[in-house]
């Protein structure tokens, strides 16, 4: 039975967070809504309540039935979770004084308590709520004090409770990593088995029995998820997968024949359709980005529906969805933050089942599980690359011409990344979360090459670092590559005469263009 831990979401914006850190640590989770505790589940070894952007007393306050968790797992709660479980359990929450955010230092820590173990004096915590706990209930202890907050951390050892007010999922708070190891594996007991071995054993058998005989469809397009996704759900049924990879002509330089090659290195049953034409003439005179999305969205689902229907007795539609992808798309207090982009229109009446292997996983741990079922490094640490491709890198009207004087000057700026390698041994490619190069076509500016004035466009590159894509920092490129790629683009492409790098981080800016 896999053990796992139960983060109960109530909103927060280091929710998923938590999570990631529980996984840092070898253990599997799930992040669920406040209000969804799964019943009748044997490998729960504890639960942990997140913080949220309200306070006990909002009237839309999220609210749980502690009944079904407390008494049976060890709970932590944290900021609002902790406040939540005193209030509920006739303890006293009440306005803080302002200078309840940011770093504070743990002047108290009962160093006895589990929870602490290992701690340093003094420890360095991150702070972040407008209420704080001013009178803890009956059976509850402190454990742990800053300057301004005395109740920081507290505990109910008899009904194995315990709660910090501060984050400890934040790397502000500097020993945060240890205090909830010592929650998970300590007190939790977690014997930290989860790995990317254990992940595709299970997951084969489990896939296995949900899809028996049936046969399968899945859309490639070329990035880590879906590919993965295809390998993993090989290994389990084999020839009943029908991996469709569209091209839609807006793929990178060589992409569709490089890509179609490495999955049939894989052993991968692939149907590669080339439907860059039909793409290319309903693109024609579109300069509007949403207008542009649409269209391309449209396209594709067209093309892969008309291929899925030749494969007569298909019953599921296998898709890389990751765990990211869910939480921005199921924030639970109701935004939207990103809607999910992978095929998410095939025509009901097709009647296909949903089958997601990957939709627990991280972006890293993808790749892990890439690795261990032997897929090519190359194709594991591949950056992402948007579903429409390099129309989201072209301003203005897509034509073919743009897309090859963009697919020139991206793979210049592309393979001198692969060939740049740092101090550290890594390269410049590996190093960043995703770069490529974006035509300004709706801009052109004079230059002089020879004794010639040349009118052409600008390209603008773009390099940013990112654990998720929801946030981003424009990566600190070094001066002497950035010159070298300036030079070679625009000596080598036609139709380029100025090279600049963009230096907007996400938000306010987002790491395409469109
Ligand atoms: P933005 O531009 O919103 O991009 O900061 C965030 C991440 O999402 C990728 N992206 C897409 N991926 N289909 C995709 O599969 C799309 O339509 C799409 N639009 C943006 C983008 O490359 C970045 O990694």
């Amino acid at each position: 039975m896999q053990q796992k831990i139960i983060i109960l979401d109530f909103g927060s914006q280091t929710t998923q967070l938590i999570g990631r850190r529980v996984r840092e640590m070898d253990t599997f989770c799930e992040i669920l809504p406040y209000n969804k505790f799964p019943h009748n589940d044997d490998g729960i070894i504890g639960v942990i309540l997140s913080g949220s952007p309200y306070s006990v007393y909002d009237q839309e306050a999220f609210r749980v039935d502690f009944s079904q968790f407390v008494d049976k797992y060890p709970v932590l709660g944290i900021c609002y979770g902790a406040q939540l479980m005193a209030y509920c359990s006739g303890g006293k929450v009440e306005p803080a004084g302002s200078r309840e955010y940011g770093r504070a230092h743990l002047k108290y820590i009962d160093t006895n308590n589990p929870l602490f173990k290992d701690f340093e004096r003094n420890s360095q915590v991150w702070m972040s709520h407008g209420d704080t706990i001013t009178a803890l209930p009956e059976g509850y202890h402190c454990i742990a004090s800053t300057d301004d907050v005395h109740y920081a951390a507290y505990t109910n050892s008899e009904k194995r409770i315990w709660a910090v007010q501060f984050h400890p999922e934040v790397q502000h708070s500097l020993q945060g990593f240890q205090l909830l190891k010592n929650f998970v594996v300590d007190i939790c007991g977690s014997r930290q088995e989860w790995s990317a071995a254990s992940f595709v054993e299970t997951t084969v058998k489990e896939l296995k029995e949900q899809l028996g005989n049936d046969r399968v469809i899945l859309g490639l397009s070329g990035g880590v998820d879906s590919s993965v996704c295809a390998t993993l759900l090989n290994r389990a049924i084999g020839k009943n997968l029908t991996c469709i990879f569209v091209d839609h002509g807006m793929l990178r330089k060589n992409e569709f024949s490089k890509v179609m090659d490495a999955y049939k290195g894989l052993g991968l049953n692939v149907i590669g359709v080339d439907a860059s034409e039909k793409f290319f003439s309903d693109l024609k005179g579109v300069e509007e980005p949403e207008q542009k999305r649409k269209i391309i969205g449209k396209n594709f689902i067209e093309v892969f529906d008309a291929e899925a229907r030749k494969i007569k007795d298909a019953k599921w539609l296998a898709q890389g969805t990751i765990y990211p992808d869910r939480i921005e798309s199921l924030n639970i207090t109701g935004k939207v933050i990103k809607s999910h982009h992978n095929v998410g229109g095939l025509p009901e009446e097709m009647n296909l089942q949903l089958c997601e292997p990957l939709k627990w996983l991280f972006k890293d741990e993808v790749r892990r599980v890439g690795r261990q079922l032997g897929m090519p490094e190359k194709l594991i640490k591949r950056h992402p690359f948007p579903g429409p491709g390099l129309s989201v890198r072209i301003l203005g009207e897509i034509t073919p011409e743009k897309v090859r004087i963009l697919q020139e000057a991206d793979d210049i700026y592309i393979e001198s990344m692969n060939n740049y390698i740092c101090e550290d041994g890594e390269s410049l490619y590996d190093k960043v979360w995703q770069a490529g190069v974006i035509l300004l076509s709706s801009v052109r500016s004079v230059g002089v090459m020879g004794d010639e004035r040349t009118y052409e466009n600008p390209v603008a590159l773009r390099a940013v670092t990112s654990m998720d894509a929801m946030t981003a920092d424009w990566a600190h490129l070094p001066y002497d590559f950035l010159a070298k790629v300036s030079n070679e683009i625009i000596n080598k492409v036609k139709g380029v005469n100025r090279v600049c790098y963009d230096i907007s981080s996400k938000p306010p800016s987002t790491i395409e263009w469109e």
